[in-house]
């Protein structure tokens, strides 16, 4: 827990309140309201919470002015190219970069939980094959609770243990499950002879009547996309994981709610809507047009892929994303991409363009990764699972550390009400 680094006095009318600051390690210092409707009945109002911290956390910090993402103190960019997924797992589960026979035996417990209870495999079937992935793997997620009757109990360290791991193992092949039963193709088993990433790639995209070798470029883009996208403080999605936990909900049910508010387009949905986007815009020379439009105030339409409510600089995983894009389509040999070419124009335009500069708006996360994913096979649709199955073992390093939390209460809002005072019934008849 944060140590009183200071007071802040709040007066309004009569009252003067004192109310305890903290100083974090990196970052602004808090004022601690948790007293103040007890000192001063008043509440503190912040619909979006743009100025509130939720809680105390050591795993992800974000300098949005700088535009650096720290996992565990470690630099993005660096974990990106020197690490790998199932390390930058270990690393935000246990607070360290593991010893190479910790990371050993980290591998090996994840890779004997890839397989999903052969049941499971019917739960797919009573979908339509048109459902959404995410509609899928949202219920599946939540339907492991049904299955894994022996990792619910979030008060025994061990179980809550399993269930992370099972969780980490299982994601890849749930979304990779969710996108055969989408083609109507047969569910391919995880083979565990091959890393995490590879062997994502091999169950999407095998089929039992050909070998299938797995791409070490593709297999390579596609583990730095999941450390890309691991964790990121207390976005949406991580908050709806750390609410529904306090509750004492079971980790899968925590899950499955931190998936569907993924899905949103203002948040891992982006990615899909933002490659949708560049599609729409097919060519360069109508960018201006789709520019003028994100600009217009009486226009719902915005830049999808731009824009973040923390960095107010380069989102250093775009960054990250860019060199990705252009490395795997060259490795690819896939020449004059037209939506790459798009999306570089575009940013070229905006970052030049008076309106997003004033706003800081800047690509983030979602902008580029859709057009690795496109050149790697993938259906826009896979999007948001492919980033859900990433932010699992983000969501449940804060789910764990919540509940490692000994003042840890259930999250319970207030509001500031603005309905009708109380009145008295009125029979139909007399209305
Ligand atoms: C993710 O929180 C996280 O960390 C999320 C994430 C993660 O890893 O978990 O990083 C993943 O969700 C990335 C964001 C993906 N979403 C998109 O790309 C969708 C497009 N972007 C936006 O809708 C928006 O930028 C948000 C939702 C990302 C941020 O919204 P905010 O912080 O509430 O900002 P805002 O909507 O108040 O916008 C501020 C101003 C507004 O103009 P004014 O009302 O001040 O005149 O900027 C404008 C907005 O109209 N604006 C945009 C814009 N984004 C903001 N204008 C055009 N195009 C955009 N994309």
């Amino acid at each position: 827990m944060a140590k009183k680094t200071g007071t802040a006095t709040l007066s309004f009318g009569d009252k003067s309140i004192a109310l305890p600051m903290y100083s974090p390690t990196l970052g602004p210092d808090v004022i601690d309201v948790t007293g103040l409707y007890k000192l001063g009945g008043v509440f503190t109002y912040d619909p979006g919470y743009t100025s509130t911290a939720s809680c105390d956390s050591t795993i992800t910090y974000i300098d949005g002015d700088l535009g650096e993402l720290l996992y565990r103190g470690y630099p993005i960019d660096q974990l990106a190219e020197k690490s790998h997924f199932l390390e930058v797992c270990y690393l935000l589960l246990y607070g360290n970069l593991p010893s190479a026979n910790e990371l050993e035996d980290f591998e090996d417990v994840v890779t004997n939980h890839t397989m999903v209870h052969e049941q499971m495999a019917s739960f797919f079937k009573g979908f339509r094959r048109d459902a959404h992935p995410m509609a899928i793997i949202t219920g599946v997620m939540g339907a492991m609770s049904a299955f894994y009757h022996d990792s619910l109990d979030i008060n025994d360290e061990n179980q809550r243990e399993i269930a992370a791991i099972r969780m980490i193992a299982k994601m890849p092949t749930i979304a990779a499950m969710a996108y055969k039963y989408s083609t109507g193709q047969p569910f391919i088993y995880p083979k565990n002879a091959l890393d995490y990433s590879s062997n994502f790639l091999r169950m999407c995209f095998k089929v039992p009547a050909e070998d299938y070798e797995v791409n070490p470029i593709l297999s390579r883009a596609m583990d730095r996309i999941f450390t890309l996208h691991a964790d990121h403080e207390q976005n949406a999605s991580t908050s709806t994981v750390r609410l529904a936990g306090s509750s004492g909900a079971n980790p899968f049910a925590c899950i499955a709610a931190g998936i569907a508010c993924l899905w949103g387009p203002a948040h891992g949905g982006a990615n899909e809507a933002a490659l949708d986007m560049l599609r729409e815009i097919g060519t360069v020379d109508r960018i201006p047009e789709y520019v003028a439009r994100a600009k217009d105030k009486d226009d719902p339409f915005r830049l999808m892929g731009f824009g973040h409510r923390v960095y107010k600089n380069f989102d250093p995983r775009a960054k990250v994303m860019k060199q990705s894009a252009d490395e795997v389509l060259d490795l690819l040999g896939i020449e004059n991409n037209e939506t790459l070419k798009v999306a570089k124009e575009l940013e070229r335009i905006a970052l030049e363009d008076d309106y997003f500069v004033s706003k800081k708006l800047y690509p983030n996360v979602d902008f580029y990764s859709g057009i690795i994913l496109d050149a790697m096979g993938f259906p826009t649709s896979m999007f948001t699972p492919i980033f859900a199955l990433s932010r699992t073992v983000g969501w449940i390093s804060q789910w764990k550390e919540m509940l490692g939390d000994p003042s840890q209460r259930i999250g319970r809002p207030r509001q500031l009400y603005m309905g009708d005072i109380a009145r008295d019934y009125v029979d139909v008849e007399n209305r």
